[in-house]
């Protein structure tokens, strides 16, 4: 089977991983059909603008007009159009921390539910997944819809891996492992993905062993940075810093080194292990390394409240009247996300525990918890006891923080992701803490 430069692509879910895609391969010389079932993401990607938080993507959404580039949201108008069809859904948990496949689910049913009688279209699943999904969730549904595999559609699964706002690791520029029943369909799946990255593309077999790759790979950083989060904690009792530690270690060759945090955010590291656990619990088999692992980057927000509220009250800062101001609210560095952020059950613990929390993040507009005071620009913030750092902008890091300080009412700053000149701002004449340093 072939699928070449002449290949017509659909891409079904235009977020944070779909759209990049979409763009990517319409980049490479492909017939593109995005479709999403959000309104304002189908409008905004029309007018040729950027509905996702990634600043990578402003600028580079095709206009209007734009040869080969379309955008629906019909599922039934792109399948009729496209040979290959790559499924980009959320794959979310849900409130008992199960994962959600109602939407791998769903788009499934649009697609097959469009495939035109009598002939082929290669489906490939980006979403992640713990093993066996895919052909759990979709083999049924070809049957449902009078589908042979194989002879119809042919499913097949290839993770999506980049990194949002970080140019170095875009859609473009991140290796790809294929997983496909069929050895053909998969290596013809390699020619095409070749065309949209630089960088390796491998069949790699099965499509579960593809699926565990990629959920693996977050389940792996959850544990580093759970290792790091829990030595932030130990070590400072002992009376020693962590960063201090960190760097020593890391002069041995087989360190690996990461930084402890206020928590861990995103769509990936803090939902796919809960992929991993329910895949293991399917089979019988304990996953207790990765359940502890979630279990203490989950604490991490409570634990730096209840800093945060211990040194209020070393400060002599009445209890009743605490202001603690939040810089950064998304997950991560220079993008606007506030998915799975920790600076959300941060703020929640604290106003739990009757402190005012204000928030201020260059990148974002909404998306804040209910009660919290939210600033648009950073001089607009005042009155605060605790700045904490959540978020590692530049623009918080480059912030006026000598004009921050006049502004306080008690300059006392937490520094939640080990980033900040801490001298400089001791000269500032900022009292200042950090996360995993002991309090002296
Ligand atoms: N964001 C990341 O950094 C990243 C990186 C690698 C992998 N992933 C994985 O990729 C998948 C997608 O993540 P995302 O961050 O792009 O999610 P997202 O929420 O940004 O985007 C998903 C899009 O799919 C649309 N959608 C939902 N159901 C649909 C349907 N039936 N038909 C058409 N559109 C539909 C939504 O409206 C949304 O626009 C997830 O499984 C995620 O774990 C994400």
């Amino acid at each position: 089977m072939a699928l070449g430069a002449a290949s017509k692509v659909a891409v079904v879910g235009l977020g944070y991983v779909g759209l990049p895609t979409a763009i990517g391969f319409h980049d490479a010389g492909h017939d593109v059909w995005g479709v999403d079932v959000a309104a304002r993401t189908v409008r905004l990607v029309r007018e040729g603008k950027n509905p996702t938080g990634d600043p990578d993507l402003d600028g580079l959404v095709p206009a209007p007009g734009t040869p080969r580039w379309h955008v629906t949201d019909s599922t039934h108008e792109a399948v009729q159009h496209c040979d290959v069809v790559l499924v980009t859904v959320p794959t979310p948990i849900g409130r008992d921390l199960e994962p959600d496949l109602s939407y791998v689910e769903a788009a499934g049913r649009a697609v097959f539910a469009a495939v035109p009688e009598g002939q082929h279209r290669t489906v490939v699943l980006e979403s992640t997944v713990y093993p066996g999904v895919t052909a759990a969730v979709w083999l049924p549904l070809l049957d449902e819809y009078g589908l042979e595999h194989g002879r119809d559609v042919t499913i097949a699964y290839c993770p999506e891996r980049f990194n949002p706002g970080d140019a170095a690791h875009g859609v473009r520029s991140v290796a790809r492992v294929i997983g496909c029943a069929d050895p053909a369909v998969g290596e013809a799946l390699v020619d095409l993905y070749r065309r949209l990255t630089t960088e390796e593309v491998r069949y790699v077999g099965s499509i579960e062993v593809a699926e565990a790759a990629k959920v693996i790979e977050n389940v792996q950083r959850d544990l580093n940075i759970a290792l790091v989060n829990e030595l932030a904690r130990i070590l400072p009792a002992m009376g020693v810093d962590v960063e201090d530690v960190l760097s020593a270690a890391a002069t041995k060759w087989n360190f690996h080194r990461y930084t402890p945090g206020v928590g861990v955010g995103g769509h990936c590291i803090p939902v796919d292990p809960y992929y991993m656990i329910e895949g293991a619990a399917n089979v019988g088999v304990p996953a207790n390394l990765i359940s502890a692992a979630r279990a203490v980057n989950r604490s991490m927000p409570m634990h730096v409240a209840n800093e945060v509220r211990g040194l209020l009250y070393k400060a002599g800062v009445p209890a009743d009247d605490n202001r603690v101001l939040l810089m950064g609210w998304s997950y991560k560095a220079e993008v606007g996300d506030p998915r799975e952020t920790p600076a959300e059950p941060l703020a929640e613990a604290l106003m739990d525990m009757g402190v005012h929390v204000g928030a201020w993040d260059p990148y974002l507009d909404g998306g804040f918890s209910e009660g919290v005071q939210v600033h648009s620009t950073l001089e607009d913030a005042s009155g605060y006891d605790l700045v904490i750092l959540v978020t590692a902008h530049k623009a918080c890091l480059e912030a006026d923080w000598s004009a921050l300080k006049g502004r306080m009412r008690t300059p006392i700053v937490y520094d939640g992701r080990r980033v900040l000149d801490t001298a400089r701002l001791d000269e500032l004449g900022w009292k200042v803490f950090a996360i995993g340093k002991p309090v002296v």
